[in-house]
C-alpha cells in the first residue's frame, strides 16, 4: 500500500494555469463591481456555530447535514463556513448599520461536507455580493443587472434567469397556511423529507425533485398567487427594472432557495451545460435577526466559480490563462552566465517576463527550450557579445535576427510588445524591417 497522502474528496489543488484563469475571473469581477459602487470585505474562514444555525437555518440542508463543525481547545462549538452572507451581516452589525448603505463583495473559499460530484465540491469558491441598509426592489434589481454584467464580462452566453418572490414577513402566516392546507392531505404519498420539511418549513417542498411528489407541486398554487399586494407590487417593480435594462427574466412560481433567510424576491441563473448542479449563481433578499435590535435587512448572491469554469469550459472558452515569456535568455558558453544572470534581472526590473536556462545545457538545447516556452524573443549573448556590448535578438515567430546594442534591449522588447498587427504588416509590405531597428 501506498504511503502517500491522499488529498480530502471533493478538494482540489490549482496549478498555476488554474489558477491564471480564475485570478482573471476574480479581477473580472472587482472591476464591475467597482463600476457599481462596491468595495470588498474579507471575513474570517470560521465562525461560532449559532451564528450559521441561526441565520442560515436549523431545519436548512446546510445547517442540519452539512456543515463542518468542531469544538475548540476551550470547548466552543465553532465552523468552517459554508457560505458568506452570514458572516457579512454579522461584521457589518459589529459596526453599526444606522443609516449606512453597505454595500460589499466578497470572494473566497466556502466548505460543505456534501457528496462530491461534477460541480459539487466539498471546499468551493463563491463570489458574492451584499447590499446591507436602505435596501429596495430597485436594489434586488441592480445586484441581479451586476450579475448578469459580470457573466457578460467572462464571456458567459446562454444563461436562464429564474426569479420568484417568496413574499415579505406579513405574507409568511398566509402562505404556510396555504401550503399546509395544500400538502397536509396529500402527504402520505409523499418522500421522508417533504414530511419533515411540512412540519419544519413547508415552503420547501416546492423544491423536492423526488418523482413521487411531483403530481402534488404541480397542483400547488404558487407563491405568487397567495402573497398580498404590497409584495406582488415589490416583485412586479424588480421585474419591470430588469426588463428595463434589457435583461429576460423567467419568473419561476417553484423557486424557492434553500437557506432560511430569504424574503420577497429570489433568484438563481442557470447553465443548460452543467448537468445536475446547474446553477451558477443564487441570491435574493434577505433578513436576519439575531434578537432584539439586531435585524438586518439585505440583498445579494453569490455565483459559484468552479460551476462558472465548467459553464466557460462547456462553451470552449477558455479565459485569459498565464503569460508566455517575453524573452529567453539564451548563454552561448558557460562564461556568459555571470552577465546574462545580471541583465535578466535588469530586465526583469523594466516589467519583463523573462526565462533563462540555470543548467548549463547547450546552446541548442536551450534554442530548443526557448521554442517550448512560447517566448516572443530569444536573446542570445556569448563572450563576443559581451566583449561588444551587444546581443543578438531573435524573433522566434519570423526567424528574423538583429544585432542590438544591450543598452537598448528592453526598450526594443517593449516596443516590440506593443507594436500592432497593422505595423507588423506595412513592415512587411514595405519589405523594410528597419522601422524595427534592423542592422
Ligand atoms: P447558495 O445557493 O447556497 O447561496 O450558493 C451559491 C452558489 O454557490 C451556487 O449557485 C453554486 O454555484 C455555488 N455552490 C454552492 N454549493 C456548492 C458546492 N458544494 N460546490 C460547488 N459550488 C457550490 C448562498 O451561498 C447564499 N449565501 C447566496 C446569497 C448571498 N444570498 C444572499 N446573499
Amino acid at each position: 500500500m501506498s504511503s502517500r497522502i491522499a488529498s480530502v474528496p471533493g478538494t482540489v489543488d490549482l496549478f498555476p494555469e488554474e489558477s491564471a484563469r480564475r485570478t482573471w475571473i476574480e479581477s473580472t469581477a472587482r472591476t464591475v463591481f467597482e463600476r457599481y459602487g462596491y468595495g470588498e470585505i474579507r471575513t474570517p474562514i470560521f465562525e461560532r456555530t449559532e451564528l450559521f444555525s441561526r441565520s442560515i437555518g436549523e431545519s436548512t440542508d446546510i445547517v442540519r447535514k452539512e456543515m463542518y463543525t468542531f469544538e475548540d481547545r476551550g470547548g466552543r462549538s465553532l465552523t468552517l463556513r459554508p457560505e458568506g452572507t452570514a458572516s457579512v451581516v454579522r461584521a457589518v452589525l459589529g459596526r453599526g448599520i444606522g443609516q449606512n448603505a453597505w454595500r460589499l463583495y466578497y470572494m473566497g473559499a466556502m466548505l460543505r461536507n456534501e457528496r462530491p460530484q461534477k460541480g459539487r465540491l466539498r471546499q468551493f469558491h463563491q463570489i458574492g455580493v451584499e447590499a446591507i441598509g436602505r435596501v429596495t426592489p430597485a436594489t434586488d434589481a441592480e445586484i441581479i443587472v451586476l450579475l448578469m454584467d459580470l457573466l457578460e464580462a467572462v464571456g458567459l452566453g446562454n444563461l436562464r434567469l429564474r426569479v420568484n418572490s417568496i413574499g415579505g414577513p406579513g405574507d409568511r402566516p398566509r402562505i404556510l397556511e396555504a401550503y399546509r392546507a395544500h400538502f397536509g392531505p396529500r402527504l402520505g404519498g409523499m418522500c421522508e423529507d417533504c414530511a419533515r420539511r411540512y412540519e419544519t418549513n413547508v415552503l420547501r417542498i416546492l423544491d423536492c425533485k423526488r418523482e413521487g411528489c411531483q403530481e402534488a407541486i404541480e397542483a400547488a398554487p404558487s407563491v405568487v398567487e397567495i402573497i398580498g399586494p404590497e409584495a406582488r407590487e415589490r416583485f412586479r417593480e424588480v421585474l419591470t427594472l430588469l426588463r428595463a435594462a434589457g435583461l429576460e427574466p423567467e419568473e419561476d412560481p417553484r423557486l424557492v432557495r434553500g437557506l432560511d433567510y430569504y424574503l420577497d424576491t429570489v433568484y438563481e441563473v442557470a447553465h443548460p451545460g452543467l448537468g445536475a448542479q446547474d446553477a451558477i449563481a443564487g441570491g435574493g433578499r434577505y433578513r436576519i435577526s439575531f434578537g432584539e435590535g439586531e435585524t438586518v435587512e439585505g440583498s445579494g448572491f453569490a455565483l459559484g466559480v468552479e460551476r462558472l469554469l465548467l459553464a466557460l469550459d462547456a462553451e470552449g472558452k477558455g479565459g485569459i490563462g498565464l503569460r508566455s515569456p517575453d524573452v529567453y535568455l539564451v548563454s552561448a558558453g558557460r562564461d556568459a552566465l555571470p552577465e546574462n544572470f545580471r541583465l535578466a534581472r535588469q530586465l526583469r526590473r523594466s516589467g519583463l517576463l523573462v526565462r533563462m536556462d540555470l543548467e548549463g545545457r547547450s546552446v541548442k538545447a536551450q534554442m530548443r527550450a526557448a521554442d517550448r516556452s512560447g517566448a516572443r524573443w530569444v536573446v542570445v549573448r556569448g563572450e563576443d557579445e559581451i566583449g561588444a556590448g551587444t546581443a543578438v535578438l531573435r524573433e522566434m515567430e519570423s526567424g528574423r535576427e538583429w544585432k542590438v546594442p544591450v543598452g537598448e534591449l528592453a526598450m526594443r522588447l517593449k516596443t516590440g510588445r506593443r507594436r500592432t498587427d497593422e505595423e507588423k504588416s506595412k513592415a512587411a509590405a514595405d519589405g523594410n524591417e528597419t522601422a524595427d531597428g534592423d542592422e
